[in-house]
């Protein structure tokens, strides 16, 4: 008999020789809708075409989608484990026609599969249909040739399918199958249907309404067909079991856990096996696709599903982790239909054993905590919510975990004691809060998370997703709605705009309605875990619970990624070159830059930048995947991984590794693993290439780094290139000739500068205007030479008053350089016969007074000194002359 992986495929098949096309399985977090908690039907990836919002370019599908009931309207958790038909995961083989062919064709369809191709026994098969739908009724008659008594009609809503609260819906008509006379139950409508002979195995929905809220509900465009088939089912049926546990698939993944614990599915444990064995499916798959275990949202079920699972596995005597272990098996069995499993096995691997190693430290002291809160109870009784709110709170066990622990010996709990202990715990926390410094004026938003909980950010793995308005801030107020002009901060329900942190600046982009559209301009993190986006209504209005689509600046979001990948790289890179001291200071990501500080004592060389950024470009064209991973802290320090000292991290932390070492201790390992929460690339060469502009000081030993990357880094190398053009062009060379010929240049001007300055000073020497007496003179037997001299430098002067002493012999030179701005600089220079009559010093400050300056200094033999006023040169020098002769 066909195996579970021959019959999706038969099925996808046949429905391909049927014109139809084959569309691979949607994520199990719907990106097309807001209110849903996680796929749960075919059809959720085809919503809005169904309603003619989206178009594609066919008009008939078929799918085998993966699907979660676990939370939300379609919930199955609670009863996994008891039943021989409910999972939390499964997978719904489907046929879609979107406004092409309806009810005769799908029942043909239909028909023709079950009883030609999967070769099932007509006279096993019956269906319902809506009582109200006669056309149905005569349709099956007519098509599967089925007698009155086995079309049966139903009028409740077993018959009316619906995704959701809203949403595309229809009357349906349900196939089943008929498992024999030796198990108990009777046909759908008999008092006996809820027995387990009659099992539902495709269900034809006939699209025809749209449920626009609880109230209204309005036609689609054109009638269509969405059918569901639980693959599971299906294959229980085509391999002569009644029990979807009994399928190939599940025998594979329950003899894995028998093997790993030892414990054969029998009796009491049987249940056990198969809550390991479905759990596993759904927690792989929700991990796989980007959900991973919280305190909230999709990430609680996620948590409750897996601590669920754990909990049968101690029930089994697992000493370690056990759920891990199992993941080769499923891998094995689903893989091939579902590579993402295989592409994310260590997230998954890693994932399950961190949550069963923590859950595991509690698990046993709770188990304990609840076998004495309930050793006087009797089946019937409760558990007091006080006590399940402890489990809850202290030991981690959701209340569903509770109630299952509790199940087997028929004790409840007392929800509404569990829900009181839960109240009276925030109101504590929200006094804690709501008075304490910097915090209060940030109170509204803790109000806010503590309404509606934390933001679920959709970001790692999409830009566009949908959501719901929590609430909406204008001037610090919450307010029901807005209108074009204002601006405002906006929270829902999920988003996939990240929130500044880590050093990566905010997302920016469009939230939309039908009646209104927000621009973004940034995004912030709130009251721990609200997701704030800060936006302009540019255009109609935004409400509180509007359904909005939320779409990220995807060139600028790219850039974004690329500069915080290169940060790691640059990171590791600037520790290789520099040495291990090197810590991270400080990040900036923006679009267009990156900005790194890093502890360093001294500026870096331009080899060794030269250095960093080789390193990181040879990264970069590995081409390498980057990986993302959960683990706890300590794990991932073990594993290497660059934490930043003093940075307060949660029990759980990303670990994302890039890049493979070639050489030295890590040969072989990523090149990069850091604790990041940060958005990053799928794989290194999605980069570029990295340019580091330079590096400078901030402070004492921290150098800042600054780089670009991809487009900017292109751009930037342009714009350099356009210059050394330029430059070639203007210098009449080419650019390979620019730098010899540059040097020529300046070697060029240097010895003009020369030739330049001695003609000035021959010419200084030579000539000049003297004082009213002279350029030389001799008074009281000294001799003297003074000049004023215009467009001397200063720095020139005492050369000049040298080469005056030489050629007096003996005497007193005593020269102004006026600058061409009219200020003047003053040098008296004294031969060293005369030293002991005449001080250099002295004689300048006379020379400087009389320039309008404060004096100046130096030594007896030459001092030098400045005055603002250059026109008084000859009073100068004649003050000084006569200073000789008194
Ligand atoms: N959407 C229908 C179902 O889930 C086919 O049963």
């Amino acid at each position: 008999m066909s195996g579970v992986n021959e019959i999706r495929s038969t099925f996808l098949d046949y429905f391909r020789k049927n014109g139809h096309e084959v569309v691979s399985s949607s994520p199990l977090v719907p990106r097309n809708d807001p209110t849903l908690m996680f796929t749960n039907a075919g059809m959720v990836q085809f919503k809005n075409v169904f309603t003619g919002l989206e178009k594609r370019p066919y008009t008939t599908a078929t799918t085998a989608q993966k699907c979660v009931r676990a939370g939300g309207k379609h919930n199955d958790l609670d009863n996994v484990g008891y039943t021989a038909r409910h999972h939390t995961f499964f997978e719904m083989l489907g046929n879609f026609s979107f406004g092409d062919y309806f009810k005769a064709n799908a029942i043909e369809l239909a028909w023709n599969l079950i009883t030609k191709e999967f070769g099932l026994d007509a006279k096993r098969l019956l269906v319902t249909v809506y009582h109200t739908d006669d056309e149905a009724f005569d349709l099956w008659k007519k098509i599967a040739g089925l007698s009155d008594d086995r079309i049966i009609r139903i009028p409740t809503s077993d018959n009316f399918w619906a995704m959701g609260d809203t949403g595309p819906c229809g009357p349906c008509s349900e196939i089943f199958y008929d498992h024999g006379d030796h198990i108990w139950g009777g046909p759908p409508g008999s008092p006996e249907e809820d027995g387990d002979r009659f099992i539902e195995i495709w269900n034809l929905v006939f699209m025809q309404y749209e449920q626009v809220t609880k109230e209204e509900r309005i036609d689609l465009p054109r009638p269509s067909i969405d059918t569901g088939m639980g693959l599971e089912r299906v294959a229980a049926v085509l391999q002569g079991q009644h029990d979807n546990y009994d399928i190939d698939l599940f025998r594979a993944l329950i003899s894995a856990s028998e093997e790993a614990t030892g414990i054969k599915a029998e009796g009491e444990h049987r249940g056990s096996h198969r809550v390991i064995a479905d759990h596993l499916r759904s927690s792989a798959f929700l991990i796989a696709d980007g959900v991973l275990p919280s305190n909230e949202g999709r990430g609680y079920v996620l948590r409750r599903i897996m601590r669920r699972a754990m909990r049968h596995a101690q029930l089994l005597g697992a000493r370690d982790p056990l759920l891990w272990k199992l993941l080769p098996a499923l891998i094995q069995q689903m893989g091939r239909a579902y590579p993402e499993l295989v592409r994310a096995e260590s997230l998954i691997s890693e994932t399950l054993k961190l949550e069963e190693n923590r859950f595991r430290k509690t698990l046993e002291r709770g188990l304990s905590l609840l076998s004495d809160a309930t050793n006087t109870l009797h089946k019937g009784d409760m558990l007091d919510g006080e006590t399940a709110f402890k489990l809850y709170d202290t030991y981690g066990f959701p209340l569903d975990l509770t109630q299952d622990a509790l199940r087997a010996r028929e004790i409840g709990v007392d929800i509404s004691g569990f829900t009181d202990a839960m109240q009276r715990q925030k109101a504590e926390a929200r006094s804690h809060w709501a008075g304490s410094g910097d915090k209060a004026t940030e109170t509204i938003w803790f109000e806010l998370r503590e309404k509606h909980g934390a933001t679920e950010f959709l970001g790692y793995d999409t830009e566009t997703a949908e959501g719901v308005v929590q609430a909406i801030v204008r001037d610090g107020k919450a307010v029901d709605s807005v209108s074009a002009g204002e601006q405002v901060q906006v929270v829902v329900n999920q988003t996939p705009f990240y929130g500044e942190s880590g050093g990566q600046i905010g997302d920016t982009g469009v939230i939309s309605t039908d009646n209104g559209k927000l621009n973004v301009s940034d995004t912030q993190k709130k009251g721990e875990g609200l997701f704030v986006h800060i936006a302009t209504v540019s255009e109609g209005t935004l409400k509180v619970g509007d359904a909005v689509a939320l779409t990220v600046d995807h060139v600028r979001r790219s850039r974004l990624r690329s500069n915080h990948s290169a940060t790691h790289l640059l990171h590791e890179a600037l520790r290789e070159v520099l040495g291990t001291h090197v810590a991270q200071k400080g990040s900036l990501v923006a679009p267009e830059r990156l900005r790194f500080d890093v502890s360093h004592p001294k500026p870096m060389s331009a080899e060794e930048l030269q250095t960093v950024e080789d390193m990181a470009n040879a990264i970069i064209l590995q081409n390498a995947p980057v990986t993302t991973r959960l683990m706890s802290v300590d794990d991932a320090i073990a594993e290497g991984a660059m934490a930043l000292f003093g940075e307060k991290y949660g029990d759980e932390v990303r670990v994302v590794a890039m890049g493979k070492a070639l050489e030295g201790p890590k040969a072989g390992k990523p090149y990069s693993v850091e604790l990041c929460g940060g958005t990053h690339v799928n794989a290194t060469g999605d980069i570029g290439l990295v340019r580091v502009l330079g590096e400078s000081a901030v402070g004492a030993g921290v150098r800042r780094v600054e780089a670009v990357t991809g487009e900017a880094a292109r751009a930037y190398l342009a714009e350099q290139d356009e210059r050394v053009k330029t430059l070639a062009g203007a210098l009449k060379v080419q650019p390979a000739e620019l730098v010899s010929r540059v040097e020529a240049l300046i070697d060029e001007r240097r010895k003009l500068e020369k030739e330049l300055a001695d003609a000035k000073r021959r010419l200084a020497m030579g000539g000049g205007q003297g004082g009213s007496a002279g350029d030389f003179k001799e008074i009281g037997g000294i001799k003297f030479m003074g000049k004023a001299l215009n467009g001397i430098d200063a720095k020139d002067l005492k050369g000049l008053a040298d080469e005056g002493k030489a050629s007096l012999g003996s005497g007193v030179v005593t020269l102004i350089g006026v600058s061409d701005d009219g200020k003047a600089s003053a040098v008296v220079a004294v031969t060293p016969d005369l030293v002991d009559r005449f001080s250099a010093v002295d004689l300048v400050r006379i020379a400087s007074v009389a320039l309008g300056g404060k004096g100046g200094g130096g030594r007896p033999d030459m001092a030098q000194a400045g005055g603002p006023d250059g026109a008084k040169a000859s009073e100068a020098l004649d003050a000084v002359a006569a200073a000789l002769g008194a």
